[in-house]
């Protein structure tokens, strides 16, 4: 049996530099940008203000139903948030070792499943972050056959239907998910629940065990109502509770208040918990990998025939720093 190749500590993922243009010849699939009618121009423009004035005032139940808000998101938002997931693990790695556990773990194991879950997920950029990671993982440690390579399943958790479309021209395009090869093809469940609501009605579907749990901006979306905020904790501690130990972790980014109490309440939890650590204890991250020289030209000109020409407005405004935390599920 080969032995897998240590990854040094300090490599590094390299950067996705052409998302922006990408996304737009995956939208441009049936006719090109310029030739979009101008009432759909209008209304993706208006989607997107109507997003940013949503996050600016932390506000809960948006409306991600139209296939204009969800082109809207994935100009204006997707590429910001593609890289978070491995930006957060490449942080992980460099205190936790993370990708050699992993890449020993998957020597080991030969091919067993990896089940991966993601809350909120909508359009899901983080998944496309995890199957980069992974692909890079195996590469690195020199585990790439079908030996090795470990069963992907994936659940995404999203309370709206609708996001399957950007699910499956967007995500799924970029993973270039229906050509892989067999034994790199992800199982991937988009699975519709309202995570405010208890797990009872689909507890026989949760999977035996977890290596990851990922939460990228869903916490700022949850009402402050005590009931929902502690619905989505009890709900996130059954998953929790299945973490594989050793290998398990749980990462919550996202940003604003309502984060900061999910995260506070995760955190009391996790003090009482002898089988949980915190490997990244509340950090502010800038998770905006892809910044201003990335814009697409053809992207912004479409964008800003639009808008108010030479209004400050940015399409791509990002304030926010996100906050972080991430648990691990030690063996006791
Ligand atoms: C800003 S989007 C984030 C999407 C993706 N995670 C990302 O980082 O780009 C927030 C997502 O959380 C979903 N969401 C909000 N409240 C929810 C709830 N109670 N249950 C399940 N999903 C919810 C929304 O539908 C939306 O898709």
């Amino acid at each position: 049996m080969s032995q897998f190749v240590p990854i040094s500590p300090k490599v590094s993922l390299p950067r996705l530099r052409t998302t922006d243009s990408r996304i737009r010849r995956l939208l441009e699939k049936e006719a090109p940008m310029e030739a979009w009618p101008i009432d759909e121009r209008k209304k993706i423009t208006e989607k997107i203000r109507y997003l940013q004035d949503r996050y600016n005032d932390d506000r809960t139940n948006i409306d991600y139903s139209s296939k204009h808000t969800q082109i809207a998101y994935a100009i204006a938002y997707y590429p910001n948030y593609v890289e978070g997931l491995t930006q957060i693990l490449e942080l992980i790695n460099r205190s936790h070792s993370l990708y050699n556990e992993w890449a020993s773990y998957f020597h080991e194991q030969r091919r067993q499943p990896l089940n991966v879950v993601f809350f909120g997920s909508g359009p899901a950029p983080e998944l496309y972050s995890f199957k980069r990671f992974l692909d890079f993982l195996c590469r690195q440690a020199m585990l790439p056959d079908g030996g090795y390579f470990p069963q992907v399943s994936v659940d995404l958790f999203e309370m709206e239907q609708a996001w399957e479309w950007s699910l499956d021209n967007i995500t799924k395009s970029l993973m270039n998910h229906e050509r892989q090869p067999s034994h790199r093809k992800m199982n991937i469940n988009f699975q519709q629940h309202d995570l405010t609501k208890p797990f009872s009605s689909i507890a026989n579907q949760i999977k035996q065990e977890y290596h990851l749990i990922f939460l990228q901006n869903l916490a700022n979306e949850i009402p402050t109502s005590d009931q929902e905020t502690r619905s989505l904790i009890n709900n996130l501690k059954l998953f929790i509770g299945r973490l594989k130990p050793g290998v398990g972790y749980c990462v919550i980014a996202s940003r604003g208040f309502q984060n900061y109490r999910v995260n506070n309440l995760i955190r009391h939890y996790v003090e009482q918990e002898e089988s949980l650590e915190f490997v990244i204890d509340s950090k502010k991250i800038e998770l905006n990998a892809n910044c201003e020289e990335q814009k697409d030209k053809v992207l912004k000109d479409y964008i800003y025939s639009e808008l108010y020409v030479g209004s400050r407005f940015d399409y791509r405004r990002f304030d926010n720093k996100s906050h972080v935390i991430a648990i691990k599920s030690v063996v006791k």
